[in-house]
């Protein structure tokens, strides 16, 4: 039996990039996939990729800032797909910036994209999985959340899901929910920064692999693989982690250490 047989799982943000990968790796698992997205036209994309394999999806186009249309997109899945037993929280939004220039816009829409629509698909699915008792819920949170490496309210927001990942864990860890976070370095993706950087140097990706131990920067399928064991029953006693899928990153200062200290 497939490791998600007979359960369905709702990815925020799986038009695109990483929660795509983590939509169709869960669903070639078994899964049936919900999938939610600003992107109404992608997240159906995503939704075909996977019928077309054989699998069961839903998308529908919702912007999870709204609570009104989160719960609404909730109550679509669960009408098309069964009970939501698993989330991913993985929709986000941010633009490079530092912290002199950003514009006080940026900061507010950052901060409501990452912190509060998450906590909306949370508000709208804890009380579900609360009174079937079970749930996991996965949320996308960053190496930026434990350390600085540019983009400050990214950072702020990132480093706030993963204090709000300790208090699902926490308070809902009695109703048979567990809760974790992934905390991915650099991944190869398309979106907004990322093109941004690669228009400035193609060879982007390139040069970053230096500061990771295993000497590359992460595909997507990297963090959908460990977001497909965090959700699974293999992971049953593993709740309130932020586990870093990094390359070793956070693990120490790779480039300070091959340049200044194990030089020859
Ligand atoms: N790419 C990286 O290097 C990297 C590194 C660390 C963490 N992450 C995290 O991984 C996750 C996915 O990142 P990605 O690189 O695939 O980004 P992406 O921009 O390609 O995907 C984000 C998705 O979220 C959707 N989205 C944005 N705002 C939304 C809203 N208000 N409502 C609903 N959907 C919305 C977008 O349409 C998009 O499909 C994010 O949580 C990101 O912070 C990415």
């Amino acid at each position: 039996m497939s490791r998600h047989e007979n359960t369905t799982a709702l990815v925020t943000g799986a038009a695109h990039g990483i929660g795509r990968a983590i939509a169709l790796h869960l669903a070639a698992q078994g899964a049936a996939i919900a999938v939610i997205d600003i992107d109404a036209q992608g997240a159906e994309a995503t939704a075909g990729l996977i019928r077309d394999k054989g699998g069961k999806a839903w998308a529908t186009g919702a912007d999870i800032t709204d609570m009104a249309a989160v719960e609404a997109a909730v109550t679509g899945a669960e009408a098309a797909l069964g009970a939501v037993d698993v989330l991913v929280n993985n929709a986000a939004y941010t633009v490079a910036g530092d912290l002199e220039h950003i514009g006080l816009d940026t900061w507010h829409r950052e901060i409501d994209v990452n912190v509060n629509g998450t906590y909306h698909c949370l508000r709208a699915l804890l009380p579900r999985m609360q009174a079937r008792k079970q749930g996991a819920v996965v949320n996308i949170a960053s190496v930026n959340g434990v350390r600085y490496f540019g983009n400050p309210a990214y950072s702020a927001a990132k480093a706030a899901l993963i204090n709000l990942t300790q208090s699902v864990a926490s308070e809902y860890g009695r109703h048979g929910i567990r809760c974790n976070a992934v905390l991915p370095g650099s991944v190869r993706t398309d979106n907004i920064t990322w093109t941004i950087r690669q228009e400035r140097d193609p060879d982007v990706f390139r040069k970053l692999a230096r500061w990771y131990p295993l000497g590359r920067v992460a595909e997507p399928e990297d963090v959908a693989k460990a977001v497909s064991f965090l959700a699974s029953d293999e992971a049953g006693y593993i709740t309130g982690a932020a586990l870093p899928v990094d390359g070793g990153l956070l693990a120490g200062m790779n480039v300070m250490i091959s340049e200044f200290i194990l030089e020859d």
